[in-house]
């Protein structure tokens, strides 16, 4: 059964995509009073999250513990909550996880318990190992793969439920057996879903996952959403439009917004990005509907995103590997948004006001988007 949860995206910090499995208590500690101080809990972030890299031994009584680099989970996930904040972790159903460390096979429940004594709020569970259980149990035999890959999910659906603590739960098998189809079903009771690999702080990547989400908008829905994977935003060398590119085009998905960089040193701008209102009502928008690629021309998409009170979100990217001297001429076609006639609309990013003609030329850099909302729009 599933727990009462994520009725919006989740919203958070992810340790992975800067720290990786070098990941510290003084690290998780930082990122909530940066989470803080930045005014990104304000803003709705609010799960701060380790992943892979936390785990140590299990002890005579199968008890998994911790190891040197989180000398005390209850004491850190206290110090979370203390700021109004939330803690969540990371296990795989195999004997492993990705990066090697002791992962929750065998001992589901017990896990489950250890981790609703600690106080932990979210558990991202990584297919990982499990893999290969799979291929053992049932060599040659896909089908039979899958049906042992959802069942181990099942199992920590239990094993959560019986904490009777409100977890939320995130599935990560990188979008095989069509996931999507069956995470959100009682019995596996998944909020979110990872519909991909691996995303990295690089437009192509971010571009492809982005692209992948196409004709996946009917599966997502409040307490239940496709994932592509954590943000990169403030990570590598991503420009400044390719920063609010890549949020905008979550916030449209309906995406879990899990910032993936080092908080407590981001930028002023990469702060502002991460914190514009605007962008996240979108994502937060309590319809939960998730954006549908309305038409692409060329090397420009455009996206639109129901929401509440009949209003209607549009995004327009310039997705073009093409180098623009200065940018690229882009004219908006209406009709093919279902629009008719001008419309009345604000810019997400400038919080300027914005007249829509049809075939109105729109000026985008390489990589940049824009972002408009339109409060009432005229079919
Ligand atoms: C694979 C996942 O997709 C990543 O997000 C991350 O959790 C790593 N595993 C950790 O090993």
């Amino acid at each position: 059964a599933e727990t009462p949860v994520a009725k919006t995206p989740p919203m958070g910090w992810n340790s992975w995509n800067y720290f990786a499995e070098k990941v510290t208590d003084a690290d998780v500690r930082a990122a909530a009073d940066a989470m803080v101080s930045s005014g990104m809990r304000d803003a709705g972030y609010i799960y701060v999250n380790i992943d892979d890299g936390w785990q140590g031994e299990r002890d005579a009584k199968g008890v998994i513990h911790s190891n040197a680099r989180f000398p005390d989970m209850k004491a850190l996930a206290d110090y979370v909550h203390a700021k109004g904040l939330k803690l969540g972790i990371y296990s795989s159903p195999g004997p492993k996880t990705c990066a090697g460390y002791t992962g929750s096979l065998g001992h589901e429940k017990q896990d489950a318990q250890t981790y609703a004594a600690w106080g932990v709020d979210y558990l991202k569970y990584d297919l990982c190992s499990y893999l290969d259980v799979m291929k053992a149990k049932a060599p040659n035999d896909p089908e039979a793969q899958m049906r042992l890959m959802e069942s181990a999910y099942e199992t920590m659906r239990d094993a959560l439920d019986t904490t009777h603590r409100p977890i939320v739960y995130s599935l990560c098998q990188y979008g095989m057996d069509a996931v999507w189809e069956w995470a959100s079903d009682p019995r596996v009771g998944g909020n979110l879903w990872r519909t991909t690999g691996d995303i990295s702080a690089d437009w192509d990547r971010i571009y492809a996952l982005a692209s992948q989400q196409a004709g996946l908008a009917a599966y997502s829905r409040p307490g239940h959403w496709n994932d592509p994977d954590m943000l990169e935003v403030g990570n590598g060398q991503l420009t400044a439009a390719e920063n609010r590119s890549h949020f905008s085009w979550w916030a449209m998905l309906a995406a879990p917004l899990l910032a993936g960089n080092d908080l407590s040193h981001m930028s002023p701008a990469v702060r502002d990005i991460l914190t514009r209102r605007d962008v996240i009502a979108v994502d937060q928008d309590a319809l939960g509907k998730q954006a549908t690629r309305a038409y692409a021309d060329g090397e420009t998409e455009v996206w639109t995103r129901p929401l509440q009170g009949g209003a209607l979100a549009v995004a327009v990217f310039n997705v073009g590997g093409t180098r623009y001297a200065g940018t690229h001429p882009f004219h908006l076609d209406l009709a093919k948004l279902g629009l008719r006639g001008t419309q009345q609309g604000e810019d997400l990013w400038t919080g300027k006001a914005v007249t829509l003609q049809d075939h109105q030329p729109i000026a985008l850099h390489t990589h940049d988007v824009w972002l408009v909302r339109i409060a009432v729009p005229k079919r």
